[in-house]
């Protein structure tokens, strides 16, 4: 029997009494996967699990991507993105270290953008008995549900663009302003030609329902929207500011503190996440990320 406490007013719930090294009942996985689309993040605590476990339990929701950026996997797990600050012996980054700069959800720019992600934290960086590194959720559907009905009119039928190429453009100049005043130092991750044109622009609702609860979200984001199709750029600029602003109000926020043993799943049909980028080695910070692919956005 699961125990489901919700966190935020309107996401994140922590569930216990599940050891996720064991085998997991189908009545207790239906417990569970109920939990998760009702709080669009729920986490489990203390669990002590291989890359093995982590598959395992994340396959049950679907088919696992692999990330585009191969040289962030792990070597025997494929289906296992590293996400860390950590250098190996020779200095490189063993993993993305630069992963949610910006609010985002997970393969947005995929024609079947990811349904779910979930991170086991393994390492979590502590000063001064702080803990450090949180990551921050926005629900995207309480904010729809909160929009002025007006708003709801005017931006039901429109489509956003979600681009890799204006994220990882966007990404490097953050990458460069960022060393430049004196912060980290991010080792770029070169992608080819190839790796580019597997992830080609896609064209997508603003407004989603989602595939499982039927809630309608707000599925656009600074990271990978370009802009509003067939709008003058400075009116698209306008109002996905407006909307960008809206989505983050504390009240359809929710911030998780990482302890080591964690692993937190998110609904990226209904969340946006962000990262806190406030440690920077000798404190190390080491997750595992599977994502479980979704259906195209309607
Ligand atoms: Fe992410």
């Amino acid at each position: 029997m699961i125990t489901v406490t919700r966190i935020g007013k309107h996401l994140g719930a922590h569930i216990s009494g599940v050891d996720l090294s064991r085998p997991v009942d189908d009545d207790t996985f239906a417990q569970i996967a109920k939990a998760f689309f009702d709080n669009e993040v729920a986490f489990f605590r203390n669990q002590k699990i291989t890359p093995e476990h982590q598959v395992a339990f994340t396959r049950r929701f679907g088919t696992l991507e692999q990330h585009v950026r191969k040289e962030s996997r792990l070597a025997e797990h494929p289906e296992i993105l590293i996400v860390s600050n950590v250098l190996d012996d020779k200095g490189n980054a063993i993993g993305s270290q630069d992963a949610g700069r910006f609010w985002h959800s997970d393969l947005s720019y995929k024609k079947e953008p990811s349904m779910l992600s979930a991170l086991y934290a393994l390492e979590v960086p502590i000063k001064d008995a702080r803990v450090l590194g949180d990551t921050s959720f926005a629900s995207t559907t309480a904010a729809y549900d909160a929009l002025p009905e007006d708003t709801k009119r005017r931006i039901s039928g429109l489509k956003n663009v979600h681009s890799y190429r204006f994220y990882r453009a966007k990404n490097v100049e953050a990458q460069k302003q960022e060393q430049a005043s004196g912060g980290r130092v991010i080792q770029e991750q070169v992608l080819s030609e190839e790796q580019l044109k597997s992830v080609p622009d896609v064209e997508t609702p603003l407004v989603r329902t989602h595939p499982v609860t039927k809630r309608k979200g707000l599925f656009v984001n600074e990271a990978h929207t370009s802009h509003i199709v067939g709008m003058p750029p400075s009116e698209s600029e306008k109002l996905l500011s407006e909307l960008y602003q809206h989505i983050i109000k504390p009240e359809f926020v929710y911030t998780h503190k990482w302890q080591p043993g964690d692993l937190l799943m998110w609904d990226n049909a209904a969340v946006q996440h962000k990262a806190t980028f406030d440690y920077d080695l000798p404190l190390r910070r080491l997750m595992y990320r599977t994502t479980v692919r979704g259906t195209a956005a309607y």
